[in-house]
């Protein structure tokens, strides 16, 4: 992570695919006063993301890509960030996989937050899975990103009891709450040493 100097703040682009309630939950949490990073740049893979909304709300620059070829798709999205000088990005229900080679040039630079407890239930469905297979706990998990889906260095995680009669709308909503608490921790922790 690069040092910050003096006041600078470090650069955040968020990457989203759908409502982008984490997105606007972090954008809330970098006008606090001690926040250490700024939200420059959000991306999309979908134009109709709801959460581009927040980008307009909040005058945030945003880039929406179109991914029928990956790699165009990567090297557009790579172009922008090195233009608009992003430290750091946050996969906020962005849902692509990144490349090896993008990961690459952002190495250990890469935040994500699932809806699991990882390393349990990577991947999608995740809700559905966990009360099918009938587990006491469901959750979410900060983790930096490497190329393996879901496996990177858990930053924070927080556990979710699953109640008798949860369905998966159920538990996803008392998920996002955590995730809504944990994204932002998560990142004070590991800006906290800057
Ligand atoms: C969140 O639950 C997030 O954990 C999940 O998508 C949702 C996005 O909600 N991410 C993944 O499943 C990534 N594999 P949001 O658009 O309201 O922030």
């Amino acid at each position: 992570m690069p040092k910050l100097i003096g006041i600078k703040k470090i650069n955040i682009a968020v990457f989203i695919s759908g409502t982008g309630s984490n997105l606007k939950n972090l954008i809330n949490y970098s006008f606090k006063k001690n926040s250490k990073f700024k939200i420059v740049l959000v991306v999309s893979n979908n134009l109709r993301a709801k959460g581009l909304i927040y980008a307009k709300q909040f005058k945030i620059k945003k880039k929406i890509v179109h991914y029928s070829n990956i790699k165009n798709a990567e090297k557009k999205i790579l172009e922008t960030l090195k233009k608009n000088k992003i430290d750091l990005i946050c996969l906020a229900g962005f849902m692509k996989i990144l490349s090896k080679n993008f990961i690459k040039n952002f190495k250990n630079k890469i935040i994500n937050i699932h809806p699991s407890l990882l390393p349990k239930y990577k991947g999608l469905n995740t809700h559905q899975r966990a009360i099918e297979n009938k587990e006491k706990y469901s959750g979410c998990t900060v983790h930096f990103v490497n190329s393996k889906l879901d496996s990177g260095k858990i930053i924070l995680q927080k556990k979710v009891k699953i109640l008798k009669n949860d369905t998966f709308k159920t538990l996803k909503i008392r998920v996002l709450k955590q995730e809504h608490l944990i994204y932002p921790k998560a990142l004070k922790k590991i800006l906290s040493n800057l």
